[in-house]
């Protein structure tokens, strides 16, 4: 089995007990066979937190994280922002990584799955998309905060659900951030728009 199989196995696995949580609407996209795509692998700075991710993460998320972690150099990962968005350390300490989506390792027009990386002491801005999104971060102690609403810390393994066009915004503290997302609904491959959004 490859790397990339692997992670979706284990992805599918984790996401199950939680059916639950996380509305059917999300988990329905996530069934059935996904054409796996070949996509030409790319590294980020980001990547050196991995490790330490999985080591922090979740009894129940320690699998997930350490099959992404496992996924090395095979992966294609990615950026949305550049320097003049939120600055250059931003860059080294930010990136996602999309398994399964419009663009993903895994084609799917109807969701997109994949993980954020944020790095220690890093500030991802306020920013929104049409598309509602559903976030597990896998390890805790990131303050997130929706809609202009005071941040609160979110613990690995809960459920964050960001409507249609809301903005968002996470901080991390000394540990860093690695998170599960789901986007359904709007356009799947949509560039964040960095500010309030509705
Ligand atoms: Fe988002």
């Amino acid at each position: 089995m490859t790397k990339t199989a692997l992670l979706l196995d284990s992805l599918r696995a984790y996401l199950k007990p939680r059916a639950g949580e996380v509305p059917a609407r999300f988990l329905d996209g996530l069934d059935g066979p996904l054409p796996e795509r070949d996509l030409v692998p790319r590294g980020l700075s980001c990547l050196r937190l991995l490790d330490d991710c999985a080591e922090r993460t979740g009894l129940p998320e320690q699998p997930l994280a350490r099959a992404l972690a496992g996924g090395g150099d095979e992966l294609a990962w990615g950026q949305t922002y550049g320097a003049g968005d939120f600055g250059e350390a931003f860059l080294e300490n930010y990136g996602w990584m999309e398994l399964i989506g419009t663009r993903g390792h895994f084609a799917s027009a109807a969701i997109a799955a994949g993980f954020l990386l944020l790095g220690p002491a890093t500030h991802y801005p306020d920013h929104h998309h049409a598309a509602e999104e559903i976030y597990i971060p896998l390890t805790g102690g990131t303050l997130w905060s929706m809609g202009g609403a005071a941040p609160a810390a979110r613990h690995a393994g809960e459920v964050i659900h960001h409507p249609s066009d809301v903005s968002h915004s996470m901080r991390t503290g000394e540990a860093p951030l690695l998170a599960l997302y789901l986007w359904r609904g709007g356009d799947l491959a949509q560039r964040s728009v960095i500010g309030k959004g509705r």
